[in-house]
C-alpha cells in the first residue's frame, strides 16, 4: 500500500531547519507538514510564516499547511500565494467550509479538511465530495508528543468505506508510531503526519526511519 510520509516540521531541530528539510527531502519525504496555530482555536502557537518560507524555498517536494486557526477562510489565499500545495483547515472553525474549499481550489491548490477527534463524520458528510485530503486528528490538535486517541479508529474505518464513493485520501495526524502506520495503512489510510512518535528525536537517521516505514507492510 502506498504510504505518504509527512514530517511534522514543528518537531524539527530549529537550530538547523534548512539542513533538516534537505535531509528529510533526501530521505524520501513525500509532503512537508507545517502546523499553524493562533492560540485561540488551539491553546498553542505553532510555526511562523518565516519558517514556512524557509521550508518552501528549501525543497521541491509538496508542502502542506495545517491551519489550526479561527476564521481560516481569511488566510487560505495567502498561504496559496506563498506556495502551499495542500491547505488543510478545520471545519469546526469555519462557518462556510464548502466556500473555503472552493477558495482553495480556485487557487489551483489541493483542498483538505482536518477534523478533531470529537468531530463526527455526520457533521462533515456534505464536504466529503469536495475534499482532496481528509486529515483525521488522532490527538486533540495543538501539541506534539501526545497520546493516541484509540476511539478515533472507528471513524477512520467508516471514512475508509466511504472513500470509494469520493476522491479523497485519508491522512492521520497525531502520535503516529511505526506500528500504527502498518495498522492504519491496512485500514485504508494513505498519509501519515509524523512528529515525535516515529520520526524526530530518534537514534536512527531520517533515511533509515523513512526507508523502514515505507518498506514495512
Ligand atoms: C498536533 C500537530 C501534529 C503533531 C504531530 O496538533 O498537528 O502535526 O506535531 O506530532 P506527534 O507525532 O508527536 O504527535
Ligand atoms: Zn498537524
Amino acid at each position: 500500500m502506498n504510504k505518504l510520509i509527512c514530517p511534522s516540521m514543528m518537531c524539527a531541530d530549529f537550530s538547523q531547519l534548512k539542513e533538516e528539510v534537505q535531509q528529510l527531502d533526501q530521505a524520501g519525504t513525500d509532503i512537508f507538514h507545517i502546523d499553524f496555530m493562533d492560540g485561540v482555536f488551539v491553546p498553542n502557537f505553532g510555526m511562523g510564516l518565516q519558517d514556512f518560507e524557509l521550508i518552501r524555498k528549501s525543497t521541491e517536494k509538496l508542502v502542506d499547511v495545517h491551519l489550526m486557526i479561527q476564521h481560516p477562510a481569511e488566510y487560505v489565499e495567502r498561504f496559496a500565494d506563498m506556495g502551499a500545495d495542500i491547505i488543510y483547515f478545520h471545519p469546526e472553525a469555519d462557518q462556510h467550509p464548502a466556500r473555503t474549499l472552493d477558495k482553495i481550489r480556485a487557487k489551483d491548490k489541493k483542498a483538505g479538511i482536518a477534523i478533531n477527534p470529537g468531530t463526527s463524520i455526520e457533521t462533515i458528510q456534505e464536504l466529503l465530495p469536495l475534499v482532496d485530503y481528509l486529515m483525521v486528528m488522532t490527538v486533540n490538535p495543538g501539541f506534539a508528543g501526545q497520546k493516541y486517541l484509540g476511539y478515533v479508529d472507528q471513524k477512520i474505518e467508516k471514512l475508509a468505506t466511504l472513500k470509494n464513493q469520493h476522491h479523497y485520501e485519508i491522512m492521520v495526524d497525531g502520535a503516529i508510531s511505526s506500528e500504527r502506520i502498518r495498522n492504519l495503512s491496512q485500514k485504508g489510510v494513505t498519509g501519515f503526519v509524523l512528529g515525535t512518535s516515529a520520526l524526530f528525536g530518534k537514534e536512527q537517521s531520517y533515511q533509515e526511519i523513512i526507508t523502514q516505514l515505507k518498506g514495512g507492510n
